[in-house]
């Protein structure tokens, strides 16, 4: 286990009906004037934006609206978002939505204090001195983004989807009311399955001995999150998988998972690059991109892989080598199971880019903690994914 400096400092607010005190949790804090920002209209459908705004009222919480962050969301709204910011001076943002809205608001909070463009943080032509502060109203568990401090943004003149945060952009306080995730479509809640079991992975796979502890705690991730999206595909409203599949997604990527570990974030990488040429689902991506990442490099640690096999499908075969390939079918068997997409060509992606997102990949050098991918790496893994 490496050594390691853990501090999360943002305040987590869980559970049923928690939603309505956003006004106070502003006031307490000394907020006045802040930005509601938003996506493409899903809260107004299922009353969350309703409640939000009379929470911010009743507190005495003045407040101006952004709307139309798409997933994937895109730095020319960031730009018209910073700039709606500075002409009304807010004091903090209050992001309704999923890991698109929370991803906006982070590079958001920082430029507010930055006269450039926001871009240059994720060039690392700056480092932000402060930040606004920021209050998550959660509606989508996926990315973890309510209690991390990324933001992953595209920069869709450039085709650059990428990642980036600082100290200042963990929010300052979230809100997660699990019950507000009963109206996803079916699609959107797989998506949330396989971003939280990708997080964990990309950590518990990277090489990294002698990490028992957070080996259990990522098997335990794993198997929660599996279970509650199968009870959620049953039946959107039950409310204790709901909470469950919320926590394990919050659990995955808030820091925890990834202490004493190198990781390796090759398959987000991977599949950073793809959404950058094909709009598709983050979440989507994954289930593409990460079995054939496992073909690729599972004989870096046959062990861990067999392990994997063992703790999340039950699979006993002695011969690790055939374990880890059985662990690796059973993890495709899976995604298939509850609806994901596990190649390319299910989303009409056919070998016309594979070169180019492969060198995509390769913008800020080279990928992956278990083994380093070069531009031919990720071109055989595109492959494998087609
Ligand atoms: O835009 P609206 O109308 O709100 O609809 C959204 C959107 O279409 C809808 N939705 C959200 N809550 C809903 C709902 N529909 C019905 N009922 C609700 N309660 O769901 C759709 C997806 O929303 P989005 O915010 O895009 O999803 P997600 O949370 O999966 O975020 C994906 C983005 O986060 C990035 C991804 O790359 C992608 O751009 N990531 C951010 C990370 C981070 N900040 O740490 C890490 C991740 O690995 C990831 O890269
Ligand atoms: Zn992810």
């Amino acid at each position: 286990m490496k050594n390691f400096d853990f501090h999360n400092p943002t305040r987590l607010v869980f559970g049923e009906g928690t939603i309505e005190n956003i006004g106070q949790y502003v006031k307490e804090y000394g907020d006045k004037k802040v930005l509601l920002l938003y996506g493409k209209g899903s809260i107004k459908r299922n009353g969350v934006y309703d409640t939000v705004v009379k929470s911010l009222k009743e507190a005495g919480i003045d407040y101006v609206e952004m709307s139309g962050v798409k997933p994937n969301p895109v730095l020319s709204k960031v730009r018209e978002t910073v700039l709606l910011m500075k002409k009304e001076k807010v004091d903090a943002i209050v992001a309704v939505g999923g890991g698109s809205v929370l991803d906006t608001s982070k590079i958001s909070a920082a430029a507010y204090y930055y006269d450039g463009d926001p871009w240059d943080f994720y060039e690392k032509k700056v480092k932000p001195e402060r930040a606004l502060p920021i209050y998550g109203v959660l509606t989508i568990s996926a990315t973890g983004s309510e209690m991390n401090s990324g933001g992953v943004i595209t920069n869709e003149e450039e085709k650059k989807k990428w990642g980036w945060g600082s100290k200042y952009t963990y929010p300052r306080l979230s809100i997660v009311d699990p019950s507000v995730q009963k109206t996803l479509p079916k699609n959107q809640t797989v998506n949330g399955a396989v971003d939280t079991i990708t997080h964990v992975l990309e950590e518990y796979f990277d090489g990294t001995k002698g990490t028992l502890m957070q080996d259990e705690f990522s098997e335990g991730i794993i198997r929660t999150t599996m279970v509650s999206v199968k009870k959620l595909i049953e039946d959107p409203e039950d409310y204790e998988a709901r909470a469950n599949l919320a926590w394990a997604a919050t659990l995955a990527l808030n820091g925890l998972n990834g202490l004493g570990r190198r990781g390796d974030w090759a398959s987000h990488g991977i599949e950073h690059s793809v959404s950058a040429y094909y709009d598709i689902a983050h979440a989507e991506g994954l289930a593409m991109v990460m079995p054939a990442w496992m073909k690729h490099v599972y004989k870096e640690d046959v062990d861990k892989f067999a392990r994997f096999g063992e703790k999340i499908f039950g699979i006993m075969e002695e011969d690790k080598e055939k374990a880890a390939v059985m662990a690796i079918e059973a993890y495709k068997r899976f995604l298939q199971e509850i609806g994901a997409p596990v190649s390319l060509s299910e989303r009409n992606i056919g070998d016309e880019h594979l070169r180019a997102m492969a060198k995509n990949a390769m913008l800020r050098g080279p990928i992956g903690g278990l083994k380093k991918l070069h531009e031919e790496d990720v071109y055989e893994i595109l492959k494998l994914a087609l």
